[in-house]
């Protein structure tokens, strides 16, 4: 039998109250547990934990007779506040909170070095896929080169509905309604929320520094239905993915739409799943996938946390990263991709000579080219599929393209090749 653990879960929202359930009736956990209190500022009414002794406080939980305190508040000042002074109290903290590893990661680990307790975070990326154990300990005899995932289970969901036929709209809603969705759902359609987690990932694998900025984080906003059906005629689907590559010049990092070829792997992931692929030197390239959102997932991730350290006896010989190392990164402007080009164009002679022009004159040349049947208004779609060519020659075309009144609509989507 384990260790007798004693929980403090500061948060009661959608992932607090799935762990409370799964910690209440999950029959299969090997886990020596209870649940001393609960951090709460108001009640939930999906869910009563009585008799548990409610904090309305949460930072009263530390002060607790409590082992670990489970950090499930989300957002970042306040979250960070809570968890200092928790391991500052000898406290290990267990979080499922994202932006909060990605911001303060690095001085919250150091913290809780220097007070001999562990910050465990299994949940915070692709909520209980086991990717942060797995990085940390189980491919430790492995050189990472490439880790590239869909890692947002909101933007998943929504972008394999869209495909069905929904709309982004409808579907968004959906997922919030499932508790896949941040509280600000805005994190996860714009790319932020996938950022943090592969910048959390890439710091794992290339133990390179956080948090890092100015990367290229792009959401799924502009994709329309007919982005799907065109992608389709190529042969792709449009994904969220996430990329951390190592090269000889420094660390690639991005979170971005893509079309990804429909007999890939990750292509053929739907809904909230979240699906990771890493490039190792022992292993090869292989595939992890599982729910990336939700209650009983995320869960899953933070029993594990818990089960470690119910397990271990003496908890500084388990690993923990230090996101230490400060690494280059690669400006996205020398990056190189294909790309899917939708532009909408006022149907009349010669704007097609003049739409190649814009882009010759970058160097850019075409591998397909396809019209659509005309739109209202006098509309012409124009689909286009690119050769490799540099970011910053394609940023150059698009500057240059939005200059031309006949030219009504244009965007990109990268091709993960
Ligand atoms: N909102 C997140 C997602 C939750 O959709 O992936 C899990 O991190």
């Amino acid at each position: 039998m384990s260790n007798l653990i004693k929980i403090g879960i500061c948060g009661w929202g959608n992932v607090a109250t799935g762990l409370y359930k799964q910690l209440s009736t999950n029959n299969n956990l090997d886990l020596n547990f209870e649940i001393t209190c609960i951090g709460a500022r108001r009640d939930n009414p999906k869910c009563d934990p009585s008799p548990i002794k409610i904090h309305r406080d949460i930072f009263d939980v530390i002060d607790d007779d409590i082992d670990v305190l489970i950090e499930l508040i989300g957002g970042v000042e306040v979250a960070k506040d809570l968890i200092e002074r928790a391991l500052a109290s000898g406290k290990h903290v267990v979080t499922a909170n994202k932006a909060v590893i990605f911001e303060h990661g690095k001085e919250l680990i150091a913290l809780a070095d220097q007070y001999n307790v562990k910050l465990l975070f299994e949940s915070a990326v692709c909520a209980g896929t086991p990717i942060i154990k797995m990085l940390s300990n189980d491919l430790q005899a492995n050189e990472v080169s490439k880790i590239a995932g869909m890692l947002n289970g909101t933007t998943n969901y929504i972008l394999s509905k869209m495909e069905e036929g929904e709309s982004y709209e409808q579907t968004l809603k959906n997922a919030q309604e499932l508790g896949y969705a941040e509280p600000d759902p805005s994190l996860d359609v714009n790319g932020t929320d996938a950022a943090h987690k592969i910048g959390i990932l890439s710091s794992l694998a290339f133990n390179s520094s956080l948090p890092v900025h100015g990367f290229h984080i792009e959401g799924i906003e502009q994709i329309t239905q007919s982005d799907f059906i065109f992608a389709r005629e190529f042969g792709f689907v449009v994904k969220h993915l996430a990329v951390a590559k190592k090269t000889a010049h420094g660390v690639e990092l991005r979170s971005h739409p893509t079309l990804l070829k429909s007999s890939s792997n990750l292509a053929s992931l739907k809904g909230v799943r979240n699906g990771i692929q890493i490039d190792t030197d022992l292993l090869g390239e292989f595939h992890i996938a599982g729910s990336g959102a939700g209650q009983e997932s995320t869960a899953s991730g933070i029993i594990s946390d818990l089960i470690s350290l119910s397990r271990t006896e003496n908890s500084s010989s388990m690993n923990m990263p230090e996101f230490t190392n400060a690494v280059k990164i690669i400006p996205f402007t020398e990056l190189s991709f294909r790309y899917y080009i939708y532009l909408e164009v006022k149907d009349k002679s010669g704007v097609l000579a003049k739409v190649t022009k814009i882009f010759a004159d970058q160097n850019i040349s075409f591998d397909k080219v396809s019209q659509k049947e005309q739109l209202s208004d006098n509309k012409v779609p124009i689909i286009i599929i690119s050769d490799p060519i540099n970011e910053l020659n394609m940023q150059n075309a698009l500057k240059e393209a939005r200059c031309h009144e006949e030219i009504l609509d244009l965007k990109i989507i990268r091709i993960e090749d």
